[in-house]
This record gives structure tokens, sequence and C-alpha cells, in this order.
């Protein structure tokens, strides 16, 4: 499938989540993450759904992945694996696996692009991304973000496209 991206913010130690909660409140990355993924189609599994407090992402085609056959959620589609996912997705749109863990690892060799923030922090964590393997991808945009009265941490944008082998 083309057009096929992850986005995702990690701490100084691959750090995702804690609780079923993202680490921190970042605005400037929450901006960034609407920029990057508003009027696309967003793929997450059914916990980070439930951490948004069953809200879809407004503007977005928001997709759900649960195994649970019962499982319905108000504004957003359910899909029971990616195969039946990528059967509702056409050949144009442009989709974004945005978490949590699990789906991450799922779709991580999937991918064409990630665009990871990088928060130079460390958090306490109970859910991780892996380390970006530099054989396989070629950072190609590296920007500082410095720390603000609103935002807590230093944080660098980067986005990465796989490398040519
Ligand atoms: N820092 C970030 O950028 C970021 C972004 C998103 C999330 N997060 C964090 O990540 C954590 C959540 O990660 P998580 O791994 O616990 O949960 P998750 O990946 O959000 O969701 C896991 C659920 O997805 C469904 N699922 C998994 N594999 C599937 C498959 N092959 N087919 C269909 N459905 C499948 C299952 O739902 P059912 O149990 O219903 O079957 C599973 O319980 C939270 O702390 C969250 O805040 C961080």
């Amino acid at each position: 499938m083309k057009n096929l991206n992850l986005i995702v913010a990690v701490g100084n130690n691959g750090e995702i989540g804690f609780q079923n909660q993202l680490l921190c409140h970042l605005p400037n990355d929450l901006k960034h993450f609407k920029e990057i993924t508003t009027g696309h189609t967003i793929v997450m599994g059914r916990k980070t759904w439930e951490s948004l407090k069953v809200k879809p992402l407004p503007n977005r085609r928001n997709i759900i992945l649960s195994q649970n056959p019962d499982f319905k959620a108000d504004g957003a589609e359910v899909f029971s694996s990616p195969a039946a996912m990528y059967q509702a997705i056409s050949r144009d749109e442009t989709v974004f696996i945005i978490g949590g863990q699990t789906i991450y690892q799922l779709f991580l060799h999937q991918v064409e692009t990630l665009y990871i923030t990088r928060i130079l922090a460390d958090f306490q964590a109970d859910a991780f991304f892996p380390p970006v393997n530099p054989e396989r991808w070629t950072l190609i945009e590296d920007v500082f973000v410095p720390k603000d009265e609103k935002n807590l941490y230093d944080m660098r944008f980067q986005k990465y496209c796989q490398s040519v082998l």
C-alpha cells in the first residue's frame, strides 16, 4: 500500500506512554501532529482510542483496530485485523499509524515514512517504541524545538524515510 506513514512521540529511552496515557502534554507537539495528520486517515489500537476519551480526532478518518467483534466506536470505523483494514482503504489515501505500542509493532515494517518527535527527557513508562534501525531508515528532517512556558521539554521533530539498500 502506498502512503503508509507512522507518527510517534518518544522519550530518551523509547518511552511512549504510561497507564494508557501520553507521557506529557506538549502543545507544540499536538500542533505538529495535527498539521501532519489533518485531512488524512489515522489508524490506532483500541487502547489508544480509549485514551482519547472516546472521541474521534476531527477532520480525519479515524480507524480503530480491535479483535473484539462487539466493539463499536462513535465517529470511527473498527476493523478486526490489518488485512481487513487494508481492504477498506483506497490507493490514494494517506494513512498514519498513530499508536500505541502494539499497533506500531504491527506496522513498523510496512510504513514508508516515520515522523518521530524526540522529547528530550526521561519518563516513567510502560509502553515503548523500538530504536530506529539506522540501516533501514535515513533521517531527512531534524528540527530542534526549544522548550518554553507552555512546553516543558525541548523536542526534535524528525522525519525518516526508508534507506535505499
Ligand atoms: N507517544 C505516542 O506518540 C503515543 C501514541 C499513541 C499511543 N501512545 C501510548 O501507547 C499506549 C497504548 O499502547 P498499547 O500497546 O497498550 O495499546 P494500543 O496499541 O493502542 O491498542 C492495543 C489494542 O489494539 C487491538 N489490536 C492489537 N493487535 C491487533 C490486531 N492484529 N488486529 C486487530 N486489533 C488489534 C487490541 O484491541 P482489543 O483488545 O479490543 O482486541 C489491543 O488490545 C498508551 O500509553 C498510549 O498513551 C503513545
